[in-house]
């Protein structure tokens, strides 16, 4: 029989994504942060979050005060930066400079997209949700960009050549294999 150990209530939810979300107030200075705690909230509109600590992060302020952010998906060649981007503060580091990557002006918000990530997302804030440790920033998608060398044939994302990876506990985990399609379960 399969034992049960029960442990405190806590947020054993994984894999998570890790994304680089970028921010700035006017056009100057962007900043760059890691952020797991991140997700789908609703598809029409297209909705999305992202939790925030409101101490010890200077994308806080930005993203507060712009009301805007861009969710940027990294490849597993960017585990580096994403680990980097999370471990040192804009307050005191040019994140962008850091890294090398490359930031490109989006087209409906002050946010730049970062191009080595193949896809990102541009986000308007239209509700703050303050639950305890984190401040949620519910947003809508604005506009969605890819990399035209991520696409097949048919303009769909190829994960094969995405290479995308998750957060599993404090490890990042590459997502391998592809096992399934949606629906394959009812498909003869
Ligand atoms: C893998 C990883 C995931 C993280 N996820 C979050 C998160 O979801 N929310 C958050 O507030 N901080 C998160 N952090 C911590 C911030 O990225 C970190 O405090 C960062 O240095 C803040 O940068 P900033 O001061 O430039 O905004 C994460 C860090 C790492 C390495």
């Amino acid at each position: 029989m399969i034992k049960k150990i029960a442990k405190e209530p806590s947020t054993p939810l994984f894999p998570v994504p890790t994304v680089l979300v970028t921010s700035c107030l006017k056009e100057s200075n962007p900043n760059i942060v890691t952020i797991a705690w991140t997700g789908i909230m609703n598809s029409v509109p297209p909705i999305v979050y992202i939790g925030l600590r409101p101490e010890g992060r200077y994308s806080y302020r930005l993203i507060k005060d712009s009301g805007e952010y861009v969710i940027n998906i990294p490849t597993v060649a960017l585990a580096w930066q994403v680990d980097y981007c999370g471990m040192v503060s804009g307050s005191k580091v040019n994140k962008f400079k850091e890294t090398g990557l490359t930031p490109v002006p989006a087209s409906h918000v002050k946010a730049p997209l970062i191009a080595e990530c193949p896809v990102n997302l541009e986000c308007k804030v239209r509700q703050v949700l303050a639950l305890g440790s984190h401040d949620v920033f519910i947003a809508d998608v604005l506009a969605v960009h890819y990399n035209d060398d991520v696409q097949d044939e048919k303009g769909r994302l190829d994960m094969d050549k995405i290479r995308p990876y998750g957060y599993c506990g404090n490890e990042y985990r590459l997502i391998a294999d592809k096992i399934g399609t949606y629906g394959y379960s009812k498909k003869g």
